[in-house]
């Protein structure tokens, strides 16, 4: 299930079992407020915990709740999916003259138009399981998969590698019902025991300067954006344009707020405002934090986590520090490649 469909930026779900088992209670509440791909509330789902996630990105909390909604017995999943596409079927088929020449760089037509179709069809009636299904199978170089060749974490096209003169069958329709069910045939491959919604105190699609937390949260397990190291917007674009996200630059914004200095403070601080208020005492507050500079004038992400919760928690004690290297396979950008390792960082409210 964590790999439904890929995310730049993912927490590794050992870290993951391994804060939450050490750190909370089954039947507490642990809240991730930069959930992303869901690695944390579906590692404390599993574990029988109460979960609250939020994210600023759509594609972030349609994941998550493809993973916490996802159905516990592939029969029936497999006969809902038949009866959804019967009825999608019937559906007309869309136009393509609205959709952007770069979006539809990726797509035979008419594997488009029935991408178009039916992610319109699943997004309003919101089966975010199978949407996050499809958002998983949308690009990639192999045969399983939507588009023309391209690679899977970040949506670039590999017509370099693969010629449309040299690979004609790559560049074919590709129809999009059976790909979809061999999808789900592989996600749920080990589907979940029990279903999780009991345990869900909610999913939000919110930036965390302005989230409303739950009361009383148990354990925060999270990973805030590592200062301008990764581009959620754009390394995502593809999924969020079919998740009806046109506007690059405003979600790019959105996206990017913390990836200054000052954004990273004013967020972070509202965060710690709102912890000093709703996190219960003897609660556990746990940061896993990359560590990266781009300016030399900026400051380590943790040492300035630190010096907001100092100033503005000052209930919160910080009480243990762990380091981890940050494997080869996420530092998938040039970018990154200064980051090596990331902190975790744990307090505990008294
Ligand atoms: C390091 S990733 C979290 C990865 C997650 N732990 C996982 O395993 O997939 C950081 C997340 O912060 C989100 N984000 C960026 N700016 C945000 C903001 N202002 N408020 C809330 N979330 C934000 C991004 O969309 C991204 O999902």
């Amino acid at each position: 299930m964590h790999q439904l469909s890929p995310y730049i930026g993912k927490l590794k779900s050992v870290i993951a079992k391994d804060l939450i088992l050490k750190y909370s209670q089954p039947g507490q509440l642990v809240v991730d407020m930069f959930c992303g791909s869901g690695t944390v509330p579906l590692e404390a789902a599993r574990l029988g915990r109460r979960v609250f996630a939020s994210d600023t990105s759509q594609y972030a909390v349609t994941l998550t709740k493809g993973k916490l909604y996802a159905p516990t017995r592939i029969e029936s999943a497999l006969a809902n999916l038949d009866r959804l596409l019967k009825r999608v079927e019937s559906l007309p088929m869309p136009d393509l003259r609205s959709v952007p020449r770069w979006v539809r760089a990726f797509y035979h037509p008419r594997t488009l138009k029935e991408i178009l179709r039916l992610s319109e069809f699943l997004r309003n009636e919101r089966h975010y399981f199978l949407l996050a299904s499809l958002l998983g199978i949308l690009h990639h170089q192999r045969p399983g998969f939507l588009s023309f060749p391209s690679s899977h974490l970040v949506p670039y096209l590999r017509s370099n590698k693969f010629p449309r003169a040299a690979y004609p069958e790559l560049y074919e329709y590709r129809p999009v019902a059976s790909r979809l069910k061999a999808k789900v045939e592989r996600a749920l491959k080990r589907p979940p025991k029990n279903s999780f919604h009991g345990l869900v105190d909610g999913i939000r699609r919110s930036s965390v300067e302005s989230v409303n937390l739950p009361d009383a949260i148990d354990c925060v397990i999270t990973s805030p954006p590592y200062m301008n190291a990764l581009d959620y917007g754009r390394d995502n674009r593809l999924r969020l344009w079919f998740l009806g996200e046109p506007h690059m630059e405003t979600m790019d914004r959105a996206l990017s707020a913390l990836s200054d200095l000052s954004g990273f403070t004013n967020a972070i601080e509202a965060l710690a405002k709102q912890l000093q208020q709703k996190m219960r005492r003897g609660g556990h507050c746990i940061f896993v934090i990359g560590e990266q500079l781009i300016r030399k004038r900026d400051r380590f992400p943790s040492e300035e986590l630190l010096r907001i919760f100092v100033t503005h928690a000052p209930t919160f004690r910080l009480c243990q520090v762990m380091s981890d290297v940050i494997p080869d396979v996420r530092r998938s950008r040039r970018r990154l490649a200064g980051v090596k390792r990331e902190h975790i960082l744990v307090f505990r409210k008294h």
